[in-house]
């Protein structure tokens, strides 16, 4: 019987790279999105992915979102927390709706989406949980105090969990990309990509969705059960830990 796979951002950038791979990998996908109705439509049809709309910053979307998802595809065996936002500016002119924004989004959502699966994955024991969490939550970033605190309580956020369920069967890991061509990237202005961002990068360009996805896939699979609290850095060289 195919997985149930969940993938929240799973319509564009990373998270639709990674929709398209565990599809073809045979698992049975859902795709999560917040608010661009047109980007997941034509994802859609493109992919034939089932796409579900809600906010993962809610806990209460997040409860009925799953259970929508259940009821149409079964039990969801791996989760895939992959959405993501910015709001980058210095912390000295961080507005509370900027940090509040990026932590709700960027790791609350962690907790609103795991919440709803884990009890199930406990009783079937099975599960694999997967954040994508970034380099810029190891190493810090300049303009992105709410970012890089948000991603890095993603990692310790993976480490408890999967101390918690290490004997039951479920894997929890975290996947930290570096620089990887998305819209998201695409929104930093092309001087400073080339000027300050490649130059840092040891494999002299950006990585692509798919690079994060074929780590997902490593860690999703079932032959995977050894592999729990790892933190997988995806980064084309820029950052060693
Ligand atoms: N790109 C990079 O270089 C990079 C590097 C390190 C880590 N990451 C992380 O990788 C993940 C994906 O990044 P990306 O570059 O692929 O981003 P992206 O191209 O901006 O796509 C983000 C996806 O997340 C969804 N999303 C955003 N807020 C949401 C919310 N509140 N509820 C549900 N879905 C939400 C978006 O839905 P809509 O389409 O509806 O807006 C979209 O599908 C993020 O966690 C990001 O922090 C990215």
């Amino acid at each position: 019987m195919a997985r149930v796979a969940l993938v929240t951002g799973g319509t564009r950038g990373i998270g639709a790279a990674i929709s398209k791979a565990l599809k073809a990998a045979g698992y049975k996908v859902a795709a999560n999105y917040a608010g661009n109705d047109a980007a997941a439509e034509k994802f859609k049809a493109e992919t034939g992915i089932a796409v579900y709309k809600w906010d993962v910053s809610s806990f209460d979307a997040c409860a009925a979102g799953v259970k929508q998802v259940e009821a149409d595809l079964g039990p969801i065996e791996v989760l895939v927390n992959n959405a993501g936002i910015t709001r980058d500016t210095a912390f000295h002119k961080m507005t509370l709706e900027q940090w509040t924004a990026v932590i709700n989004t960027n790791l609350g959502s962690l907790f609103n989406m795991t919440r709803q699966v884990i009890e199930g994955m406990r009783a079937r024991k099975f599960g694999r949980i997967i954040s994508i969490s970034s380099i810029n939550g190891q190493k810090g970033q300049f303009g992105q105090v709410n970012y890089s605190a948000a991603k890095a309580g993603d990692i310790g956020f993976t480490k408890a969990l999967a101390l918690e369920n290490a004997k039951g069967g479920i894997t929890v890991n975290a996947i930290c990309p570096g620089y990887i061509n998305t819209e998201m990237v695409q929104a930093v202005p092309k001087d400073v990509l080339e000027k300050n961002v490649i130059p840092q990068i040891p494999a002299s360009r950006l990585g692509e969705p798919e690079e994060i996805a074929r780590a997902v896939l490593f860690l999703a699979a079932d032959e995977a059960g050894f592999i729990t609290g790892s933190t997988l850095t995806v980064n084309g060289g820029q950052y060693m830990v």
